[in-house]
């Protein structure tokens, strides 16, 4: 019987980070994946979601340049070269990451891992021992039992990736990140989108105002949104929905279910090691650890926070924990970014949890198009940053903003949020010019 210092179940952003941080520090890992290594996100989530959104940016720019004084003749979206490219890219990331595990002499096992209840992980019959077991088994789309959820052309954000034709309209059940990023890619190469929302705002992890900004910015682009209406039944040309008590229906050639995401749970053998855990996913403290000494989980199986970047700080958090240095997670220092086009970014506490918590706040709003940079390169766009400050200490608390590519901005504000940087400290930073960045310290100004 082969024995680690690690053994890791899942091979997605949790596992194979926790797997490279171990091996680094030169300890003995098995990590166990029964499909490709990278899970959701590398094989049918950020990666590829994020390569067929670039492409369909492209398109929609070159649909809608005129405004800039540039003239494009026959531009069309072809769904071959568009998934040859995503596959090709996914590959390419795939082979970097088995280099990666060999390079830190982590030992990969295709299989299915499940725990003993004795201690120690099966794989494919084999019995592999370790004092500490990372579960890092991810999730999968949720499916609710929406009568004909079975009918053809209805597919998961997993079985969307794969189309290679554009439908004649698509229906996307649930208004949330993975709506919202699929609406945005069929809205944005001419196909009709309907949005079906059962809440009043889509995006409701979202600050709403920015989640509404969002919703006028993609209702532009040949999507429209019904919200606090419920899915009833797909059919086999519509569905139906309830909104105010009235049955209503939309006709439908594809329809995408984007209602959440379930941790995988099943097969693990916790039942069995006692671990505790519901159908929220694996109970875990700060430090990742289950209520069993030396099992710890990480990543989307937890249910804490659904983002791969979140998923793979957790990895690192098992990994400083096992080998001696406390570590904990920091869940409100996660930034979140949904890669529709505008993107929207945010990180930190939003104004409604602010007030919730009973802290006083302030809070300070600006349109991004008092910004050059911002201006110069988003014609028919209305970009806008909300900052919330803590109304005694100045701490900065929150920074969401929807607007041209603030993905690559929001790491800034989260190291802000991360050192408890002060307004007036921001206030003496220097901002690069001209770059849409600057608003987050005008922002502030704004705000002092
Ligand atoms: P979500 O929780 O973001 O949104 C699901 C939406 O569906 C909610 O707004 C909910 O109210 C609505 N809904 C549920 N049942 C419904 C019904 N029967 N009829 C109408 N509406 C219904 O979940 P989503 O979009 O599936 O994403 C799953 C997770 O994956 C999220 O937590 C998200 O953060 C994460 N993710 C993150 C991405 C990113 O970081 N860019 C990209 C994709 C997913």
């Amino acid at each position: 019987m082969k024995s680690y210092d690690l053994i890791i179940i899942g091979g997605g952003p949790a596992g194979y980070v926790a797997a490279e941080r171990a091996g680094e520090k030169g300890l003995k890992v098995l990590l166990t994946e029964h499909r490709h290594l990278g899970g959701v996100c590398l094989n049918e989530g950020c990666i590829p979601s994020k390569t067929l959104l670039h492409s369909a940016k492209l398109y929609h720019y070159a649909t809608h340049s005129e405004a800039y004084g540039v003239q494009t003749e026959k531009a069309s979206f072809n769904f071959i070269p568009v998934q040859e490219r995503k596959n090709r890219i996914i590959n390419t990331l795939r082979k970097g990451l088995s280099g990666l595990m060999k390079k830190n002499k982590v030992d990969v096992v295709t299989g299915r891992g499940k725990l003993l209840p004795d201690g120690g992980v099966e794989v494919n019959g084999d019995i592999f021992q370790s004092d500490n077991i990372l579960i890092a088994t991810g999730s999968s789309p949720a499916a609710p039992p929406i009568p004909g959820n079975d009918l053809s052309k209805v597919l998961d954000s997993t079985g969307i990736l794969e189309c290679n034709t554009a439908p004649d309209n698509i229906v996307i059940i649930g208004g949330g990140v993975i709506g919202c990023e699929f609406a945005c890619f069929f809205g944005s190469i001419g196909v009709p989108v309907t949005v079906i929302e059962m809440l009043p705002e889509i995006c409701p992890s979202v600050d709403q105002e920015i989640a509404a900004g969002l919703r006028r910015e993609l209702e532009k682009k040949n999507i429209s949104f019904h919200l606090n209406a419920r899915v009833e039944e797909i059919t086999e040309k519509t569905v139906v929905f309830s909104s105010d008590g009235k049955s209503s229906s939309v006709e439908r050639d594809l329809v995408l279910m984007a209602a959440g995401r379930t941790p995988n749970t099943d097969g693990l053998g916790l039942e069995a090691r006692r671990v505790g855990f519901d159908r929220g996913g694996i109970h875990v403290n700060e430090r990742c650890a289950t209520n069993i000494p030396g099992v710890w989980a990480a990543g989307d199986v937890t249910g804490r926070v659904w983002l791969a970047h979140a998923a793979s700080r957790m990895g690192e958090v098992v990994v400083n924990n096992i080998s001696g240095k406390k570590d904990e997670m920091r869940y409100h220092t996660v930034p979140g970014v949904i890669y529709t086009n505008p993107e929207v970014a945010t990180v930190g506490w939003t104004e409604a949890q602010a007030r919730d918590k009973g802290w006083p706040v302030r809070t300070a709003k600006l349109p991004m198009t008092v910004n050059g940079r911002y201006l110069a390169e988003h014609d028919d766009e209305r970009g806008l940053i909300k900052i919330v400050l803590h109304g005694e200490t100045n701490a900065l608390l929150g920074v969401h903003m929807i607007g041209g590519a603030c993905s690559e901005m929001i790491f800034g504000a989260a190291s802000m949020i991360e050192m408890e940087v002060r307004s007036d400290e921001i206030a003496d930073m220097v901002f690069p010019h001209p770059t849409v960045s600057e608003v987050v310290r005008d922002a502030v100004l704004r705000a002092n």
